[in-house]
């Protein structure tokens, strides 16, 4: 059964100045997206480490970018949901609005969030390791094998965050500020299972933000939330959203 939006949350979301919605993998579930975790998860069929590792791609890049390709050809042709749509919405009508993703799909700026900060990277971007150079998707699809730079016929490897890599810098400290300024927090669709990710929503609950998580199942986090909202994020977002509009009409 869903669970219905307390009036108390629609008030609080109404009034806030301030909202992050940090996401995961479940938030493009609904898009076709396989999560990582789950029975159907990515890492079901393939060991993280002998794939998203800088030391499995210096040993194998053939193979990591097979993986990869296919990666990047799924995610082209799904679509970003209601749920990514609904943070849409939201972004539009609270002053401070900021989405904070675990994701490398790109969906949340397909959709038309404007404020997204990029945890792990985005799928849509590569470079070399070599020169910096970036690239677009089209040459490393269309690439025979492994893609090399057109400047310096360096290797070149998807722009995203692998194993026991850094995040990047700058992303990182916009999501930490977003989350220490957050009246309210949104943690949706994320096992909240992967450091330093997951301590983004103690840190904003640390700083006064109210924590709401969105998720069919419950996770490590849940019994330190605010509220916990049952259910898949394209279905709970959409109500959140229509909540939210009706209880600033009523203000
Ligand atoms: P996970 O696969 O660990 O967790 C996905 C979460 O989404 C689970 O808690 C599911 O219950 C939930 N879920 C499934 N369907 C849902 C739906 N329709 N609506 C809402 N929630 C749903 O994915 P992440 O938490 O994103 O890192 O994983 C975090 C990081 O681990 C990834 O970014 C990746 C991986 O290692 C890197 O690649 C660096």
């Amino acid at each position: 059964m869903r669970p219905a939006i307390s009036p108390g949350l629609a008030a609080r979301l109404a009034g806030a100045g301030s909202v992050v919605a940090f996401t995961g993998a479940g938030v493009s579930a609904e898009s076709g997206v396989p999560t990582f975790r789950g029975t159907e998860g990515i890492w079901v069929k393939f060991k993280p480490e002998e794939l998203a590792h800088m030391g499995a791609f210096m040993k194998n890049p053939a193979l990591v970018w097979e993986w990869y390709a296919h990666r990047k050809t799924i995610i082209a042709g799904i679509r970003p949901n209601a749920g990514h749509e609904a943070l849409v919405g939201m972004e539009r009508i609270i002053p401070r609005f900021a989405v904070i993703t675990q994701n490398i799909d790109n969906l949340h700026r397909r959709a038309g969030s404007r404020t997204v900060y990029e945890l792990h990277g985005n799928i849509e971007r590569n470079y070399c390791m070599d020169c910096g150079k970036a690239y677009g998707n089209d040459l490393v699809l269309s690439a025979e094998g492994i893609p090399g730079c057109t400047q310096c016929g360096g290797l070149v490897r998807p722009d995203v965050v692998w194993f026991g890599e850094m995040l990047p810098a700058d992303e990182w400290d916009a999501a930490v500020r977003a989350a220490e300024g957050a009246d309210l927090f949104l943690s949706i669709g994320t096992s909240a299972l992967v450091y330093p990710a997951a301590s983004l929503p103690l840190i904003a609950q640390q700083a006064g933000a109210y924590l709401v998580e969105i998720n069919p199942e419950p996770t490590p986090m849940t019994a330190r939330t605010d509220e916990y909202l049952k259910g898949p994020s394209g279905t709970i977002l959409p109500m959140l959203l229509a909540e939210m509009e009706r209880a600033r009409t009523e203000r």
